[in-house]
């Protein structure tokens, strides 16, 4: 960065009223592709994030880490694709239950039941699929946890705690409208895949969480492999996330 340009945009940030907020951006995107260039700030001024409910509820059941707010975000969005459908949802991989309670919310004056599976032991064993990020036990949350956060919607809730698949045998006559599959690693997202897909109602949507990362390549095999001779497209959106929607 030119040194006219720092100063520039440091007169703007500190005494221009008008142009401070776009200053502080310009300033903030120069600094962070020094520091990480392949990190890309994306465009100024986007509505989503001026979202006041949305972050009310980003903070109080994620924090105040927003690695994953435009992946939360695009949950709700998904959801009105599927919300005159027949059918339960169902979330592999709850964490301390954050994108399930969006997904319960979203369907709180429905007869809808939400399923939701965790080990709440971690992550299974990794596969040489995996790579090397995840270690088996990371993620762990607590039930407890899960079960608070979820607590005003318990009556539309089933929390089944255990390994995928063997607890996908509570819920094998149900059909599904909407299912999230975050287990990041290979076995759980295609088991998960494979369970889901042909109780999918039509126009029904699967939506992974971790696809599009260099994190997660199992995570993304299993789609691939999975959907590979199915009628759907598999839709790779820039969150990371990628989803189809049963024809
Ligand atoms: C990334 S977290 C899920 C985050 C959650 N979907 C959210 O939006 O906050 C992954 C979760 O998958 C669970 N998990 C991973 N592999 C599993 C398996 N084979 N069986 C059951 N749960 C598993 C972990 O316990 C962890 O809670």
């Amino acid at each position: 960065m030119k040194l006219i340009t720092l100063f520039r945009l440091l007169y703007k940030k500190f005494f221009s009223k008008q142009e401070s907020k776009y200053a502080s951006f310009v300033l903030g995107e120069k600094i962070a592709s020094l520091w990480y260039p392949k990190f890309t700030f994306s465009e100024y001024g986007k509505i989503w994030l001026e979202n006041k409910d949305f972050f009310d509820f980003y903070e109080k059941y994620v924090g105040k880490s927003y690695r994953s707010a435009d992946r939360k975000f695009f949950i709700t969005s998904l959801l009105s694709l599927v919300d005159e459908l027949p059918g339960d949802t169902a979330e592999c991989g709850v964490f301390n239950g954050a994108s399930s309670w969006l997904i319960c919310n979203k369907f709180k004056n429905t007869d809808k039941v939400h399923h939701a599976f965790d080990s709440f032991e971690g992550l299974s064993s990794p596969l040489e699929i995996d790579g090397v990020y995840w270690q088996a036990g990371d993620l762990k949350a607590t039930e407890d946890i899960a079960k608070r956060n979820l607590a005003e919607y318990k009556d539309k809730i089933e929390i089944y705690k255990g390994w995928i698949p063997e607890t996908f045998n509570n819920v094998s006559s149900k059909k599904f409208c909407f299912v999230h599959i975050d287990v990041d690693l290979y076995q759980p997202t295609f088991d998960s895949l494979c369970f889901f897909y042909p109780k999918m109602v039509t126009g029904g949507l699967i939506l992974c969480d971790d696809y599009g990362f260099t994190t997660c390549p199992g995570a993304k095999k299993a789609f691939d492999e999975l959907m590979e001779n199915k009628a759907e497209k598999i839709i790779n959106v820039p969150s990371g996330q990628a989803f189809v929607i049963k024809k």
